[in-house]
């Protein structure tokens, strides 16, 4: 049964502009696909339809989290004293450790689905850590809760704890494992080596083999901190940038290939990325926290680069992608101070980075152009929009000022959502 939807709905198609149906419809099929948005029924060909009214509520495309790590939601909030390199050594991998326990995985991966979800993110590319029943444990409540998700189990196996390090042979095993698991469509593995420092070359050759023979995408950090990218030029000095370094291990691009932060990344590295199609996960919080910098997004785009949000929790410390459009616009306002030949970012630019751009990672995902996935959130603003604001106006209100006490609706792929259990 095809369902149509009634609400103000927005979205972009393009990221220069907000399309704004007010008292639009939208009709989804049986695959929970858009057929189409209109503002009658009879040009959609649903005039029998029975309609869902959602009144004067706000209809916009689900929030997609790009990069973030489940193992450190505990350590969201704290721990911000360090800069990157001692900050992974003193707070993050002593906490991912204790993902050895499935029972102390499943309590907190419950949490933190719940939270994606209570934040409106129906879909996120997402770190678990080197284990691999734990990271079955995420896949599984993911799936449980009708939610998608690429999850990485993670390669390790230098610079860091004997407890955080796994063998390459034992980490293709575990590999394997997970991509032959069955699996809904909106669940699957990534391959996920940490970063250049924590993977041997042996390990890195193994993950970029593994990305082909399994046909799986790629997700991994690049340039996020000056002394992390001087260490990767010391353990790859044939590389010709920490890009380059991904690249000769066939982890750049082969496959569909997220890279977190690139806040250093410039010339040669971006020309390869354009080349190769990596995506860029931009997380804004994480870069103010552990002091990295500030990534030059407006010049990304301007490369024709694809970027998305993420909220890199614990780096970062929100897990609300609609905070991280206004910080992703804050902080290219500061950029924009120290460099005026940059435009600050628009709302309609991070928007559309946050839905359709993130979106295109997981499939057709983050619009509501035909054959898109229907991924939506219904929105009541009615205690923040108490004056005559415009539609456009009640959504950036909503960007800046709401939270998930507004969001009264969630669907991902079709499927209304419910809350996720938790283990109390
Ligand atoms: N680089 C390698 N591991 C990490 C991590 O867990 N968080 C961040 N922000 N950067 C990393
Ligand atoms: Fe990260």
């Amino acid at each position: 049964m095809k369902k149509v939807y009634k609400a103000h709905i927005l979205y972009t198609k393009e990221r220069s502009c907000f399309e704004v149906l007010e008292n639009g419809y939208i009709a989804v099929d049986d695959n929970g696909r858009v057929i189409g948005v209109a503002t009658d029924l009879a040009s959609l060909g649903c005039e029998d339809a029975e309609v869902t009214d959602f009144g004067d509520r706000l209809l916009i495309p689900a929030m997609n989290d790009l990069h973030v790590h489940a193992p450190q939601y505990r350590n969201q909030g704290i721990a911000m004293d360090l800069e990157l390199l001692p900050w992974l050594q003193s707070y993050t991998f002593p906490e991912e450790m204790k993902y050895a326990d499935t029972g102390y995985a499943e309590r907190m991966y419950r949490r933190f689905v719940r939270d994606l979800w209570r934040f409106g993110t129906m879909r996120a590319c997402v770190f678990a850590t080197i284990h691999t029943e734990s990271t079955r444990v995420l896949m599984r409540l993911f799936q449980e809760a009708g939610m998608g998700a690429l999850v990485g189990k993670v390669g390790m196996n230098r610079n860091c704890p004997e407890g955080l390090t796994e063998q390459v042979e034992e980490m293709v095993r575990g590999y394997e494992e997970l991509a032959n698991d069955e699996c809904p469509p909106l669940v699957r593995t990534i391959i996920t080596p940490r970063f250049i420092p924590s993977c041997t070359p042996e390990m890195l050759r193994a993950c970029g083999e593994l990305a082909v023979k399994y046909q799986l995408p790629v997700q991994s950090h690049l340039s996020e901190n000056k002394d992390e990218i001087a260490w990767v030029q010391e353990l790859e000095p044939e590389s010709s940038c920490y890009g380059d370094a991904y690249d000769r291990y066939g982890l750049f691009g082969q496959t569909p290939t997220v890279m977190a932060h690139c806040v250093w990344s410039d010339g040669e590295e971006v020309e390869l990325m354009k080349r190769r199609g990596v995506m860029v996960a931009h997380c804004p919080t994480s870069n103010f926290n552990v002091a990295s910098g500030m990534a030059p997004i407006r010049h990304f785009l301007d490369e024709g680069l694809h970027v998305g949000l993420g909220s890199d929790i614990s780096g970062g410390h929100d897990l609300s992608i609609f905070r991280m459009m206004v910080y992703a616009i804050q902080v290219s306002k500061m950029h924009y101070q120290q460099n005026h030949e940059l435009p600050f970012l628009t709302l309609s630019e991070t928007f559309w980075m946050a839905t359709k751009s993130a979106g295109s990672f997981f499939g057709r995902v983050g619009s509501f152009e035909p054959g898109y996935e229907f991924d939506a959130l219904v929105i009541d603003d009615s205690d923040l929009n108490h004056d005559n604001y415009s539609l456009l106006e009640r959504l950036e209100r909503y960007i800046y000022l709401g939270d998930d006490r507004q969001i009264t609706h969630r669907f991902c792929c079709g499927k209304a959502i419910t809350e996720p259990k938790i283990i109390i």
